[in-house]
Formats: structure tokens, sequence, C-alpha cells
């Protein structure tokens, strides 16, 4: 990860009233989406929603105090720093399942935090880390309403972890937050001792690739 030089903190923008906390809202949305529509239509799981039909995300995500700090996890030994920045970490021609994931960073008091710097690296689809050059690996920034979007292919297995997305997210002149994201439905997750079901994105088939959302709250304030 390459230094960064801290810069004031963007205008956090309001949240959009007080609604259902976005846990709730997250979950419903899982559950049943015509719930989520009963709970609010401002609500993030509308963006959800539209993530995963391929229209423009929310401009202004709603959300809701009461989150806990998105929980850290272990590096691994494969971090790599100074990776390119790129939202795609797909070279083509690279056989794999597509994976969109998508979400917000959010402060403790709920504020979206743009300018967060999100760096993220995997195994590729066949379970490979690119330890000789930055396969899979990448940073961005959140717009100025705490949004990314990260293009890339599904992660493979290798063996003594269930699949899993590294990144280390880094709000202008904080802590970084080091984690790694889970998906539902792997037979692993039950047997990872890292696994934790807090780090686990929703993600929904789409045609022939996944699509996957992720909040993370950082301990920092924003205002
Ligand atoms: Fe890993």
């Amino acid at each position: 990860m390459e230094p960064r030089t801290p810069k004031p903190p963007e205008a956090a923008q309001p949240p959009n009233g007080r609604g259902p906390s976005r846990k709730t809202v997250l979950k419903a949305a899982v559950a049943a989406a015509p719930a989520a529509l009963l709970l609010g239509a401002a609500a993030p799981a509308l963006a959800r929603e539209q993530a995963a039909r391929s229209k423009p995300l929310a401009p202004t995500p709603a959300c809701d105090d009461g989150d806990d700090p998105t929980p850290p996890q272990m590096e691994g030994p494969y971090f790599k720093p100074d990776s390119p920045e790129r939202t795609d970490l797909v070279e083509p021609g690279t056989p794999g399942t597509p994976l969109t994931l998508s979400g917000y960073v959010f402060g403790v008091g709920c504020e979206p935090l743009g300018n967060v710097l999100l760096d993220f690296w995997q195994a590729d689809p066949g379970g490979e880390y690119d330890n000789v050059g930055y396969g899979f690996r990448g940073h961005q920034y959140t717009a100025e309403n705490g949004a990314f979007e990260l293009t890339t292919l599904v992660p493979g297995l290798y063996p003594g972890r269930t699949r899993h997305l590294h990144v280390k997210v880094q709000a202008p002149g904080e802590e970084i937050l080091t984690t790694q994201l889970y998906f539902p439905g792997e037979p692993r997750n039950e047997t990872d001792p890292l696994y934790d079901p807090a780090l686990l994105m929703s993600v929904q088939q789409d045609g022939e690739g996944q699509v996957a959302a992720f909040d993370f709250v950082l301990a920092v304030s924003g205002a």
C-alpha cells in the first residue's frame, strides 16, 4: 500500500433520516425483497437490489448508527504493497467466474466516508496468489458518498482456508483496517477457524457471474 497524504475530511452527507437499522434492512434484503420494500424505499437494501440488476447505485446511502466497526482479521502471508490503482482486477482472457463486489464505507456515526483507500488482494480462480507480479491485486478509493465497486473473479480455494477476499481499508489520516470477506454457503466456512459471519458478503447469482455486496464500518468519525 502506498503512503498517503492526510487530507481534510470530506464533507459528510447527513444520513437520510432515521429509518430501520442498516443491518436489519440488509438482512431483510437478503431474506426477501418485498420485506425490504416495506422497511423503507430509501434504504441501502434497494441500492443492493439495484446493483444486482446492474442499475445505478443510489446517490446517498441511508444508514443508522449503532453498528459495530467491521472486525479486523490477520493479513496473512500474501499481501504485497504498491498494488496498482484499479477497480478491475481481471486480466482479459483469464477463465473464472465473474464477481462484482460493491458497497459503502461508513464511519461509526453512520456517515459515508469518501476518499477511503481500499486495497484488495486475493487468490486467482485456481487458488494461487501472484507473489511475483500484481495479479488479482489492486487499490481504489471510495467516491464522496462512500461507494466502491470491485470487478474481479471468484477466488479459488487453497489448502486450509475457506473462500475469501483480503482487503485493507484506510480513511484519510486514520488507522488501517486489515480484514477478509467471506462467501455464504461455502462448506469450508464451517471448518475455517478464521471465518467470521460478521464478514460475510451478500452474494447473488447474476447470469454466469456473482454480484456481491458488503459495507464496511470504520472506527472513525467523518465529521
Ligand atoms: Fe488468503
